[in-house]
């Protein structure tokens, strides 16, 4: 009796963690829904950044297929997906310009916005801004 409880123990000691390695292979990409539900939030970020008042100017001479697409690869590959970022970095990418606190603060608003507006729910959102946050010191050039 007491040999199979130790069996069943143990089956269960290993039974978890290829249980937890498998829940944990979902990247954010995948619950995301993958490349095509990213560039759909993109599309309409950069369209509804070009019309925000707070930071539209910014944006007057941008390509917004071209700054969708690299926004697409570059979130794709920072949440885990299959894609190659290859755009500027993020400091040379916003050098020269005035970037505020304000205004990365606008620009974070705008991508919530979007994303509500693309049915990403609410944990995921927090996911994604956790993952851009951090790009604050490279992209605000006002301090
Ligand atoms: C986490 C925040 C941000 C991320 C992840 C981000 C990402 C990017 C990326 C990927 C590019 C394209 C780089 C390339 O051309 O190779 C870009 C360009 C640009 N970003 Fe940002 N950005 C952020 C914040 C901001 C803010 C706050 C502003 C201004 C309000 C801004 C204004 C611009 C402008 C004007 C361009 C140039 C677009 C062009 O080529 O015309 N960005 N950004």
């Amino acid at each position: 009796m007491k040999k199979s409880l130790m069996l069943i123990a143990l089956c269960v000691g290993l039974a978890q963690p290829a249980l937890a390695s498998t829940a944990t292979a979902t990247t954010l990409y995948d619950k995301l829904g993958g490349k095509e539900s990213i560039r759909a939030v993109m599309d309409d970020f950069v369209s509804r950044v070009a019309a925000d008042p707070r930071i539209g100017d910014q944006f007057r001479n941008t390509n917004a297929i071209r700054l969708s697409a690299l926004l697409t690869e570059q979130v794709c590959e920072a949440t885990g997906g299959p894609c190659k970022y290859a755009g500027q970095d993020m400091k040379s990418a916003h050098a020269g310009m005035t970037i505020t606190k304000a205004h990365f603060n606008a620009l974070v608003e705008v991508l919530i916005a979007s994303m509500q507006a693309k049915g990403v729910p609410f944990a995921l959102q927090t996911d994604v801004l956790a993952l851009l946050a951090p790009m604050h010191r490279d992209v605000i050039t006002v301090k």
